[in-house]
């Protein structure tokens, strides 16, 4: 949903996903010389966070050089194939009956901005930490057409808080 609007002494185009949407992006578009393919693209094209999207069923639709570094999955034999290649076996069972009803109802339990803190795997089997937000996929008519979430490995972090708490602990008098 695109508009222009004026504010302060320039025009800017303002974009949401959908007429309801909080926060909005907005730009002005002499200042910047870029169109939307050209950010979409470098957005995408970037190797720092996984962006990872996925139709109604759970199939992987789109998988970023940030995917293939984070997960060591390649994007060709990434994409076709279903989200469980990045879940730990034990959180799959709460992950599509959550997937299944946020398709369903189009109502995340999870606001705008709310981080989900989950174990992952990678292609090699190692077990990482990863961080990441979901945003809904719509059509026109607003009806769900999947998931897009960008992710970010916060293994590191998360090892050294680890070791701090246990460091912690054991300086606490028992
Ligand atoms: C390592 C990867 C992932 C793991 C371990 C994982 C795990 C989980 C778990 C445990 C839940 C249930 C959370 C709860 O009930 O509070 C969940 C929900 C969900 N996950 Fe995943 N997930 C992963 C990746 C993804 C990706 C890549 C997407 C989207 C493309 C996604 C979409 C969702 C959605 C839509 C929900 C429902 C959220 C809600 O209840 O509002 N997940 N996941």
């Amino acid at each position: 949903m695109a508009e222009h609007v004026r504010g302060g002494n320039s025009v800017a185009t303002t974009l949401t996903a959908s007429p309801h949407d909080r926060f909005r992006v907005k730009w002005v578009p002499n200042a910047m010389p870029h169109d939307f393919e050209v950010l979409a693209r470098a957005i995408l094209s970037g190797a720092s966070d996984a962006i990872i999207a996925a139709d109604r069923d759970g199939v992987i639709t789109l998988w970023n050089p940030g995917a293939e570094r984070i997960f060591g999955h390649p994007a060709d034999e990434a994409v076709g194939q279903s989200l469980d290649i990045i879940i730990p076996e034990r959180l799959r069972p709460a992950h599509w009956r959550g997937f299944s009803e946020v398709m369903e109802t189009g109502q995340s339990r999870y606001g705008t901005g709310d981080l989900l803190s989950v174990p992952s795997v990678r292609r090699d089997g190692e077990r990482i930490s990863i961080e990441f937000t979901i945003v809904p996929l719509k059509d026109p008519e607003g009806r769900m057409t999947g998931m897009v979430a960008t992710l970010r490995d916060v293994t590191a972090r998360f090892e050294e808080l680890k070791t701090l708490r246990r460091r912690l602990a054991a300086l606490e008098p028992s």
